[in-house]
């Protein structure tokens, strides 16, 4: 009997099924018809604040960024090359994988992303995941320079990955499960010296709580300010009960649903957290305006 198809998920909630395989296909195609964005609003959010960033943390001309929950290394993807979200949407759009190809397309999108590799590299790239998979393709592919297979949410990094962090300038985490970046944003300062410690750029969706993060930035002496004047498209939900519960979530955490969906997209807001010491520096509103 031949291998079948991955039944692609409609709803956030399925995804998992898609987070650790040998090829993104199904990932992106699953996401394809959502016009997912995060991964390029984060990169070029990161692209922004790469230069301020350098001169508040003497960070060389190389700063060093942390992918937490990388996935299939999206992030890495788009700042690693010259390429946007559609083409990457489109290369894995055309092809129908499935588990018994295994790593059949992998030479193909080497050439591929080689021949679109950026001529000088904004960031040292590392990624953590749990879907080692995932990892093992992004890696190879170039998209990261270091690839960590850990959970930082439940256990203590390991010493490579320690090593990393202790250097890292910018943490970026997009469209990670919201519910496990205080966890692993504490475990990743943890790492740092106090004199030393990272910025951070993520998306938070109003259907999810952020009050655990917000605390551990009042508790780690960190300001967090928004980078977008209004709320930017996350994506489409996936199907009407998607759509559903996304809004009665929002509810519950007392937003209206204008603020949370417009156009037929979920809304999300672009945070950068900062050590009190480095905010204010430069003001926010000089890093706006790269983002929509
Ligand atoms: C929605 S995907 C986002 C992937 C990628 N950042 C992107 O935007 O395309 C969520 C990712 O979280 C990862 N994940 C789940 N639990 C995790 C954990 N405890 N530590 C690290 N990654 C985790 C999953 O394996 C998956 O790759």
């Amino acid at each position: 009997m031949s291998d079948p198809a991955v039944t692609l998920p409609r709803h956030a909630d399925d995804f998992g099924r898609v987070y650790d395989l040998e090829d993104p296909s199904p990932y992106y195609t699953a996401l394809r018809p959502s016009d997912y964005r995060m991964p390029a609003v984060l990169a070029e959010a990161s692209k922004a604040v790469g230069g301020p960033l350098r001169s508040a943390r003497d960070a060389g001309d190389t700063p060093r960024l942390l992918d937490f929950a990388c996935g299939y290394g999206a992030v890495g993807a788009l700042l690693h090359h010259d390429l946007s979200m559609a083409a990457l949407h489109a290369r894995y759009g055309e092809r129908r994988w499935r588990p018994v190809d295994g790593r059949r397309y992998w030479e193909a999108d080497a050439a591929f992303f080689a021949a679109r590799r950026a001529e000088r590299a904004a960031f040292e790239i590392g990624g953590i995941d749990v879907a080692g998979a995932a990892l093992a393709y992004a890696a190879a592919m170039g998209f990261l320079d270091r690839a960590f297979h850990e959970n930082i949410v439940d256990h203590a990094p390991g010493d490579a990955l320690k090593g990393f962090l202790e250097g890292v300038d910018l943490v970026v985490a997009s469209g990670a499960h919201g519910e496990h970046l205080p966890a692993a944003f504490a475990r990743v300062l943890d790492c740092c010296r106090d004199t030393r410690r990272p910025w951070f750029l993520y998306g938070p969706r109003p259907d999810m709580d952020w009050a655990p993060l917000n605390r551990l930035w009042a508790e780690r002496g960190y300001r967090s300010e928004s980078l977008v004047a209004e709320p930017i498209r996350y994506r489409k939900p996936l199907s009407a009960e998607e759509r559903a519960d996304m809004l009665r979530a929002a509810r519950a955490l007392g937003h209206r649903d204008e603020a949370v969906m417009r156009g037929g997209y979920l809304l999300a807001d672009v945070v950068l957290a900062r050590p009190e010491a480095d905010a204010g520096n430069p003001p926010v509103e000089r890093l706006r305006g790269c983002i929509d």
